[in-house]
């Protein structure tokens, strides 16, 4: 049985002190024994954060890194900057990284690559534009983001992995993909890796889904056979997040 995992894409919100406000805020309501909770901050708060979360049940996730070690890389920050203090999760190619920062599946599979090297656990990032879902192309296009992310990433990687199915014409719109439609997409990421695998490690492997999710969907969702948790964008940042984590 997969545990759930139910984390907060914060996106570009909060200075390092309106992080501590809210981490404060959450914290009780985020209480659980059934699911890994876990808040992506900015990377200027990951400090902060995982000071104001010591003692509970909350991890702390970067949204982005580099895949180089170190060097000459203006503006980025390195797997083992990351690690050093205490981060264990890191969100990778998120659409919103794709759109407006150029970031390619041939990236992204770079960035998976560092993050197992270092022992970070990736939360790999796909979905697809509304032409896409509309053209009837989805899985074909998911598939492929999956086969280049997990390109020479062993079995024993895989299977730790945390996958994000974030339709793209869901995100920040308020439109929930229906529980079959990402149940539908979601099943068959697990397929695409047991292809590339092997059932065990598809097994284990944890898919989220992700778009508009809120406390009035979240139990659908999270209740379907492929769907183990969520990416939650807008309503991380309040309380409502505390309902989406103890959605049951
Ligand atoms: P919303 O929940 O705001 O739609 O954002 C989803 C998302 O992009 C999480 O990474």
């Amino acid at each position: 049985m997969r545990r759930k995992i139910i984390a907060g894409n914060w996106k570009m919100n909060k200075t390092p002190s309106e992080t501590v406000t809210l981490i404060n805020e959450l914290k009780p309501l985020v209480a659980s024994e059934e699911a890994d909770v876990v808040f992506c901050v900015p990377a200027i708060s990951l400090t902060t954060a995982l000071e104001a979360v010591k003692g509970t049940n909350i991890a702390i996730g970067a949204q982005n890194m580099y895949y180089e070690e170190s060097g000459a890389y203006t503006g980025e920050i390195a797997p083992n900057m990351l690690t050093s203090i205490g981060v264990k999760y890191v969100i990778i190619g998120h659409s919103e990284r794709r759109e407006y920062f150029a970031e390619t599946n041939e990236t992204v599979n770079k960035k998976v690559i560092k993050a197992f090297e270092h022992g970070l656990i990736p939360i790999v990032c796909c979905g697809e534009t509304l032409t896409q879902r509309e053209q009837g192309i989805t899985i074909d296009f998911v598939r492929q983001q999956i086969k280049i992310a997990f390109l020479n990433v062993t079995p024993d990687q895989a299977k730790i992995a945390v996958i994000a199915y974030e339709p793209i014409w869901a995100i920040g719109t308020g439109k929930v993909a229906t529980t079959e439609q990402a149940e539908e997409v979601c099943k068959a990421i697990r397929e695409c890796i047991a292809e590339i695998y092997d059932d065990a490690t598809a097994a284990g492997v944890r898919i989220q889904y992700g778009g508009s999710v809120t406390a009035a969907s979240a139990a659908d969702l999270f209740s379907q056979a492929n769907i183990d948790g969520g990416l939650v964008g807008g309503a991380s940042l309040k309380a409502d997040f505390g309902k989406i984590v103890n959605y049951k």
